[in-house]
């Protein structure tokens, strides 16, 4: 959907900020950008939507040069969330949600009734929520209606720029979960800036970890846990190892397929709880499963004790989570 080649960015007044990027971004795949300030994620996130250009190398999307396109028009068909939310004041939530569908021509009726569908589904009752100003809504409430926001034209692809960073650790938590549920439901493609990696290994379905303006692992988050690229990247997982967020998903204790891979095993998907994963085994009375990813491939597998290792784990972090259960 998005392909980067060899792009750079040198700003007149500046440094190199990014430096020969590659990166291609399928359709409906959630990337998170991370890295240390200033080692260039918002510069690639705005050279997507045209708000900054390259100085050299190409992106396209859907294999059009956005070189050629018009700025403007290109900018309307992507959904942008800024760290600031950036509600306008002077509107009521129903009218920043429909901004752009307002700009695209949609009329009252239904920009109104797309507004009132999001809003639903975050949890935001429209009927006391719709005609409110930004300014009568608490921070996270704001937030959440600056998301649904980049959301309400239906655009394929939305980007984000650390939209969750000035939240408290719960309603963040509850953003994300929201989040990363719109983005499966609605099959949205997402670019989305962090510098917190329980956020990254949380949502991306791969990570790019940059630093000064280059890329030093792409990945996914499995990747980055048990096999950081080098030095750097494993100093920087440091900041998430002994984070509990992903100790209640088969995804924190799978291990790498070797002998085993011939086994007939029953299977559980990437994002199922731990606690799920404990059950099938003992239904199906099975001490290994098989982990395979969206497109039905092993990706690896789980033995009975290193479940109950972290689901103990797990239980003490008092973290509840579903994922997707398919058993075969
Ligand atoms: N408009 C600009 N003019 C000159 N230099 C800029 C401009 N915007 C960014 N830079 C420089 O480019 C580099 C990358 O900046 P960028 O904003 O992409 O970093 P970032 O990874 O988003 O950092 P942060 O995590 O702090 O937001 C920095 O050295 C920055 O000073
Ligand atoms: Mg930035």
């Amino acid at each position: 959907m998005i392909r980067f080649e060899n792009v750079c960015k040198t700003y007149a007044n500046g440094g190199n900020a990014v430096i020969d990027i590659n990166l291609h971004i399928k359709q409906g795949e959630f990337i998170c950008l991370i890295g240390p300030s200033g080692c260039g994620k918002t510069s690639t996130l705005k050279m997507i939507n045209r708000l900054q250009d390259p100085t050299s190398g190409q992106i396209f999307i859907n294999n059009k040069n956005i070189m050629e396109q018009d700025p403007v028009m290109l900018r309307r068909g992507i959904g942008y969330v800024v760290q600031q939310i950036g509600l306008f004041p002077h509107m009521t939530i129903a009218e920043n949600i429909g901004v752009v569908p307002k700009l695209l021509g949609w009329p009252p009726e239904r920009w109104k009734e797309r507004a009132e569908e999001l809003l639903t589904l975050v949890g935001l009752d429209p009927k006391n929520f719709s005609k409110r100003y930004p300014m009568e809504l608490s921070g996270g409430q704001q937030q959440r209606v600056g998301v649904l926001r980049a959301l309400a034209a239906q655009q394929e692809l939305v980007l984000m720029d650390e939209p969750f960073g000035a939240l408290d650790p719960i309603t963040r938590e509850s953003l994300q979960d929201e989040l990363k549920r719109l983005q499966k439901q609605l099959n949205k493609t997402i670019v989305f800036v962090t510098h917190d990696m329980d956020e990254a290994v949380k949502l991306a379905d791969r990570i790019v970890l940059m630093k000064e303006g280059r890329i030093l692992q792409l990945g996914t988050p499995y990747e980055f846990v048990h096999h950081p690229a080098n030095e750097f990247v494993k100093e920087f997982m440091r900041s998430f190892k002994n984070k509990i967020l992903d100790a209640t998903l088969v995804d924190a204790c799978m291990e790498p397929l070797g002998e085993e891979i011939h086994l007939p095993l029953p299977v559980v998907s990437l994002g199922t709880s731990i606690e799920k994963a404990l059950q099938i085994m003992f239904f199906k009375r099975v001490d290994k499963l098989y982990v395979i990813n969206e497109e039905q491939v092993k990706v690896g597998y789980l033995t009975r004790d290193k479940l109950s290792e972290y689901f103990n784990f797990g239980e003490q972090s008092n973290n509840s989570s579903g994922g997707e259960m398919n058993v075969s």
